[in-house]
């Protein structure tokens, strides 16, 4: 078993090999001066399983390109089997025609991992449970659930809390959580009249006093948390938390963080934002490099990923 490290999120494959007492497979990833991907391996990996490490997160194309080459290298070096860990799946929010006329992007991009030649899946939250299907190689998809979970046992009075899907898409997610922690649920309907613009049009539930957690799959440019902030407060919410899986923050995102009503906004690792966060204290990282080292573990031996979750 090795594990082969993109360019996306070094920080994060550099934990994982560490917690798997393994060295990252001498890879040369360099341009041409054109700016194409060039991909050489630098050691014999024949009959090896592979595990490359890639998130497609921004900038997505260059990203997922590079996974592509880096599963083609690993292919033609003979590797036994290949893994795409794929911790941030992009496009994965094009999973079906909302509009006539429009691509599928989630599935357009499964089916490039799969012909470049990946065995098998390992990702984070996707962001439609479907998406595991566009895939006809076996996928597995961890969850943040637990991690959230610990976190706010560890560090918020959990006895006046409840869990808030910030939309209707969310619901399953925030249930989840609830469970986990023993609380109610409310949901807020969420309205999109042009695509990257978010409303809230109403709350389903009482949120009065309360110490909302919010959870979600990705933020992009914190339109969707903004304002179900705002209007969770308006509601007379007490103290807003946010827990993120995927951190894209684009654009002014982390200033308009900073200046909302959110009290702490969590996110985990599966994108690399050491650059755009280090000013901010009201963001804090988990890392996934502890659960997806485990998962990368059990697939090796060849033993249950989903009772990690149990
Ligand atoms: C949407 O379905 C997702 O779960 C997120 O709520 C969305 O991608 C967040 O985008 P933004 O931060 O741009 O509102």
């Amino acid at each position: 078993m090795k594990i082969l490290a993109g360019t996306s999120n070094l920080k994060l494959c550099k934990d994982i090999a560490r917690n798997l007492k393994l060295k990252l497979v001498n890879t040369n990833i360099t341009r041409f001066p054109d700016n194409e991907i060039y991909v050489e391996i630098n050691e014999n990996i024949r009959g090896n399983s592979i595990f490359v490490v890639q998130s497609t997160s921004n900038p997505v194309n260059d990203n997922l390109m590079e996974l592509l080459i880096c599963i083609d290298a690993l292919r033609r070096s003979s590797a036994k089997n290949i893994t795409a860990v794929i911790p941030y799946f992009g496009y994965a929010r094009q999973d079906r025609k909302v509009v006539p006329r429009t691509a599928i992007s989630a599935k357009l991009v499964s089916n490039l991992i799969t012909d470049a030649g990946a065995n098998r899946i390992l990702s984070v939250d996707l962001h439609a449970g479907q998406i595991q299907g566009f895939f006809d190689i076996p996928v597995d998809n961890l969850f943040a659930t637990p991690i959230f979970a610990r976190h706010i046992k560890k560090n918020i009075k959990t006895n006046n809390l409840i869990c808030i899907a910030p939309d209707v898409g969310g619901v399953e997610r925030a249930r989840a959580l609830s469970r986990r922690i023993n609380v109610g649920i409310a949901i807020i309907d969420k309205r999109r009249p042009t695509p990257g613009k978010s409303e809230v049009m109403n709350i389903v539930g009482n949120v009065k006093h309360k110490i909302c957690v919010i959870v979600d799959d990705i933020i992009d440019s914190g339109g969707t948390i903004v304002n179900a902030a705002k209007a969770l407060k308006d509601k007379g919410a007490k103290e807003i938390y946010v827990y993120i899986t995927h951190a894209v923050l684009s654009g002014s995102a982390v200033d308009k963080i900073k200046e909302s009503q959110i009290k702490k906004l969590i996110i985990t690792d599966t994108i690399d934002n050491s650059k755009k966060i280090k000013i901010s204290k009201k963001i804090e990282v988990i890392s996934f490099a502890p659960m997806i080292s485990e998962a990368i573990k059990r697939i090796s031996n060849s033993t249950s990923v989903s009772s990690l979750f149990k």
